[in-house]
């Protein structure tokens, strides 16, 4: 399979569909300059012998701490340190190996390094596959919130290999349906009815299947993203099932649940609010409900000691709230979504307990 090309004028990249991931290392690390491979301890645990074995001379392999608390500014500084104490220079690449921690990283360190140098990126889950390796987003958390320091840096090229995904564990693997599903119900009606057919492909990791969903992910994704690069207006969409879902991570300390499993529950309370505004008819609500039921993931806020107050009061804080009104993207209609600011009070009327 051909692949996609990012249309980002200066920026623009390519999105490399192949079955071998050694394919775009080896490449990526055949130049004279010394680069760095970037991954993190689970997915090194998997791969680090065959990441090693390609490596030439000057060329490094770099590993963080798996998890979410790797995105810190410590982790860049230490990675910095490496690249300056092993001669690092303008000819010098980052290579992202890894989910979207290991790719937020790396971006931000290659896009600051020497006032930033060449990005690559192989993506390992399927969150990153579909999501966060388009549109150039890159970031580190601090302890005031997440992704508060970044910048938008768009890599030279991404490589995706579906078979990466066989190791994945199928919590994270739901993780990355949550985002999938998302592009369907924004932007595609009959992608989520694809979706719909092939989630028990996709969970037994059919590397034709994923191709064709990771490829109209990334189309749809860059669709938005080539016309809105810096979050102004059409790139909102993206958020259909983030404003519930965020409130729920940060209510539960980011501990309990998957980003992509709080975006199952927010897709599913926004919907059924689309419902209750009479946005969308019943059929079409329970068309989304069910992939969400599909996927095994419980919406049940009762069930899931979630308190309706408590998720409300957080999303008061979102930062894409305006004039004292809580932002919702939510389905109009099959394939199609719109922005409503909403009060917390006019919420609380229209979510389901
Ligand atoms: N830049 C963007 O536009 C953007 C978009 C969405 C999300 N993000 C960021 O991405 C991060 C979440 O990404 P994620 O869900 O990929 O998380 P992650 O990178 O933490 O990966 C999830 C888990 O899977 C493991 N893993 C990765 N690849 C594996 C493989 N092939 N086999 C087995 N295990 C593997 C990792 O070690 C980790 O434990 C968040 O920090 C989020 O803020 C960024
Ligand atoms: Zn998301």
């Amino acid at each position: 399979m051909e692949g996609l090309y990012i249309d980002l004028g200066k920026d623009s990249y390519n999105i490399r569909f192949s079955a071998d991931y050694t394919e775009g290392l080896k490449q990526y690390t055949e130049i004279d300059a010394p680069s760095v491979i970037i991954t993190d301890s689970n997915v090194d645990a998997l791969y680090g012998k065959a990441i090693a074995g390609l490596l030439g001379a000057h060329q490094y392999k770099y590993v963080i701490p798996q998890g979410e608390t790797s995105k810190s500014i410590d982790t860049v500084t230490e990675i910095l340190h490496f690249m300056l104490d092993k001669g690092f220079n303008r000819s010098s690449r980052v290579i992202a190996f890894g989910g979207g921690v290991v790719g937020d990283i790396s971006g931000f360190v290659a896009s600051i390094f020497m006032r930033g140098i060449d990005f690559y990126q192989i993506p390992t889950t399927l969150l990153a596959q579909v999501d966060s390796s388009v549109g150039g987003k890159t970031g580190i958390n601090f302890p005031q919130g997440k992704n508060l320091v970044g910048s938008f840096y768009q890599p030279k090229e991404v490589l995706m290999s579906p078979s990466l995904l066989a190791t994945l564990p199928k919590r994270e693997l739901t993780s990355g349906i949550a985002e999938v599903i998302k592009y369907g119900v924004i932007y595609d009606y009959n992608f989520l009815k694809y979706i719909k057919e092939s989630l028990k492909a996709i969970y037994s990791i059919d590397t034709e299947v994923l191709k064709q969903v990771i490829r109209r992910c990334c189309e749809i994704k860059a669709a938005i993203v080539t016309e809105d690069e810096k979050e102004l207006g059409l790139r909102k969409i993206l958020n259909f099932g983030h404003t519930f879902g965020h409130a729920v991570e940060a209510l539960t300390g980011y501990a309990v649940y998957t980003h992509g499993e709080a975006v199952m529950m927010g897709m599913y309370h926004e919907a059924a609010m689309a419902k209750a505004l009479d946005l969308i008819e019943e059929t079409y609500f329970c068309e989304i409900a069910g992939i969400i039921g599909d996927t095994g993931i419980s919406t049940d806020l009762k069930s899931l000691s979630l308190d309706l107050d408590a998720v409300v009061t957080r999303m008061s804080g979102d930062k894409k709230n305006r004039a004292g009104k809580i932002s919702f993207i939510l389905p109009i209609a099959r394939g199609k979504v719109q922005e409503l600011l909403l009060t917390t009070e006019e919420i609380k009327g229209l979510i389901l307990v």
